[in-house]
């Protein structure tokens, strides 16, 4: 798809990717960039920047999404494309003495933002999409949907999740011309990397939002399912699914080493 001439909506535009994504969205000549967010006053800033608009929204609330959908296409029409992009990096500890240690709070709040967020966008937006036929999903997943987040197994576990709904999302609604793409990056140069210990996402070097943000538009070009900014990610995906206990050795030892970093 083009973005051109399109209604889109970015949560988590306020900032990092999705910040840079209403940017792009903006230069391409999308209709209206609304942006979605929790940090109302940054949302009005980037709103402002791309002649769009702002709501603040937390993507964890049924209702609030709804209301976002509703308010956009009762104000500027029909979104064709809509990206689930807000995201979290909590419950992180390097150390991993107990994968299953954490408490509800971070598993829960993951949950609602990384997957249940997406299920919402969908719920509202499929029937509209398929009376009029089409639309369009970009949900901001991470390379740790794909492989592993060594140190937050809430994060690597909802992520995967994520892939799980857009994989879903994609089969069930292929016959009604609705397309998925997930974005799947390693580290990127935002305040939620800025905010975790420093790890394997960064080992193929840290991309600006930006850079990302011109690989969605040419993913979103080509409606391929997979966006990986990170292209090693595909060749890691074809190692785990070769030999998947040779896989989880490399991430252990990965593990280790991290292990030894944080104790000294
Ligand atoms: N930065 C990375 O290295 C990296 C790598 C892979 C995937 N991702 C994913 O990219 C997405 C964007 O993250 P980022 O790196 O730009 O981080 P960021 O912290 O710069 O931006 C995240 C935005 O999401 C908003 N947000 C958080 N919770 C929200 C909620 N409940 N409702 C509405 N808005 C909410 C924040 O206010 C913020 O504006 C996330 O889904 C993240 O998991 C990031």
């Amino acid at each position: 798809m083009q973005v051109t001439g399109k209604v889109v909506v970015v949560t988590g535009g306020a900032n990092g990717i999705g910040k840079a994504l209403c940017e792009t969205f903006h230069k391409a000549g999308a209709a209206k960039v609304v942006v979605a967010d929790m940090d109302a006053a940054n949302a009005r800033a980037v709103a402002a920047t791309v002649e769009g608009a702002a709501f603040r929204c937390d993507v964890a609330q049924e209702k609030e999404i709804a209301h976002v959908i509703e308010e956009t296409e009762r104000q500027f029409g029909p979104i064709e494309l809509f990206c689930s992009n807000a995201g979290i990096g909590g419950g992180f500890d390097p150390m991993s003495v107990n994968a299953g240690g954490a408490s509800d709070e971070p598993w829960q709040r993951s949950w609602a933002i990384h997957v249940m967020a997406h299920v919402y966008a969908a719920r509202y937006l499929i029937p509209r999409m398929k009376a009029r036929g089409g639309g369009y999903f970009l949900n901001t997943i991470s390379a740790a949907g794909l492989l592993s987040q060594v140190g937050s197994p809430a994060y690597s576990t909802t992520k995967h999740a994520a892939v799980g709904f857009a994989e879903n999302l994609a089969i069930s609604h292929k016959a009604d011309n609705i397309k998925v793409s997930i974005l799947c990056p390693q580290g990127v140069d935002t305040n939620m990397l800025r905010s975790i210990p420093k790890g394997p996402q960064s080992g193929d070097g840290d991309l600006t939002p930006e850079q990302v943000a011109k690989d969605v538009l040419a993913g979103l070009a080509q409606e391929t399912f997979l966006i990986l900014p990170h292209p090693q990610v595909l060749g890691y995906m074809r190692k785990k699914t070769e030999n998947y206990d040779r896989w989880i050795g490399g991430m252990a030892k990965i593990q280790a080493k991290m292990r030894e970093e944080f104790g000294k």
